[in-house]
């Protein structure tokens, strides 16, 4: 067991390393089964974390400041309009002085070319640890949760079984491209074999493609890209399937609306589920295009674990924090 995560930033998925990983992962076990027994934790008394959110949030706000209030400590929900951060306070300022009043930062920027040199700049110039509540690139903590809820699903052992991240069309927005990147670097380090397929204008960053084929390589598992969904689907134990903006492509809101268009039909529904293992799960982070992305029958049915899903952002947040900020 590695614990030296104390003091520690968690901005991409790499930062802790498999082993740490394992670590934050035993603990989240146990903060759940406290939870669930009603034993108080309070690891982070008179701990102030502040969360600094550039962009909306249902559950990553939810689960941060309800983990604060269940570890003994305090989270403080800061809107980035409502700071001075548009008349001028720079990263390096916002890192050195919320570093002194808190113990941890907590951000979410997603502006594509912008959020993860942000966070970086601010952990630079922080005292505190630098938490990512997702940026352009990475989406860490929400990928600790799917993988812990694939281990309560399909065991802790997870060699060779199979995960495709799947692209999914979306009416509502071009979501960003942190998700598939967070999944396609930390599933090999668990044994998963990773198929990603998507249309071909929907390419995720080649350095992340890079350090996902050497993950892969290191841990002894297959990483496999494909351009549909049908041959993909087929045998896999889980399926994550949601949308991402075709940023590779163009930054274009406009332009890019219109290359997801084409893909109506990259829907995931029942007939698509069929295609992989009886007992194969659907995983979504949510929020999804409802009848858009997926249908309400493969969303709501036996299949999806988007619910506990969604749970194992508190407990693996908990973990976290706990082991960062303590
Ligand atoms: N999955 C996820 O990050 O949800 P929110 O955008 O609601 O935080």
């Amino acid at each position: 067991m590695q614990t030296g995560l104390r003091g520690r930033d968690f901005i991409s998925d790499l930062d802790f390393s498999k082993e740490e990983v394992e670590t934050v992962l035993e603990l989240a076990w146990d903060l759940k089964m406290k939870r669930a027994l009603g034993q108080p934790h309070p690891y982070l008394r008179d701990k102030a974390l502040a969360m600094l959110f550039f962009f909306s949030s249902t559950r990553t706000r939810g689960s941060f400041e309800a983990g604060m209030a269940q570890l003994g400590g305090h989270a403080a929900f800061i809107e980035s309009r409502t700071t001075q951060i548009s008349h001028g306070d720079t990263e390096k300022e916002m890192g050195d002085i919320y570093g002194r009043y808190f113990d941890g930062i907590a951000i979410r920027h997603c502006d594509w070319g912008d959020g993860n040199r942000y966070l970086n700049l601010v952990a630079e110039a922080s005292r505190a640890p630098v938490l990512n509540m997702q940026c352009d690139v990475y989406h860490p903590h929400q990928c600790l949760a799917d993988l812990m809820t694939i281990q309560e699903k399909k065991g802790k052992d997870l060699r060779g079984k199979k995960i495709v991240v799947s692209w999914a069309y979306a009416s509502s927005y071009l979501k960003p491209i942190s998700v598939p990147q967070s999944l396609i670097l930390q599933m090999p380090r668990f044994g998963m074999d990773v198929v990603l397929t998507h249309p071909p204008e929907f390419q995720l960053m080649p350095e992340i493609m890079a350090q996902a084929r050497e993950q892969a390589e290191m841990f002894r598992t297959s990483f496999e890209v494909m351009d549909n969904m049908e041959d993909a689907y087929k045998d896999a134990d889980v399926i994550y399937a949601k949308s991402w903006g075709p940023l590779m492509t163009t930054a274009d809101p406009d332009d890019g609306k219109i290359l997801q268009d084409k893909y109506k039909n990259w829907l995931v529904d029942d007939a698509k589920m069929a295609l992989a293992k009886k007992d194969a799960i659907y995983m979504h982070p949510l929020p999804a295009d409802r009848d858009i992305e997926v249908t309400s029958a493969v969303l709501d049915g036996r299949q999806s674990v988007v619910m506990d899903e969604a749970e194992n952002r508190l407990h693996v947040q908990k973990a976290v924090m706990a082991l960062t900020m303590s």
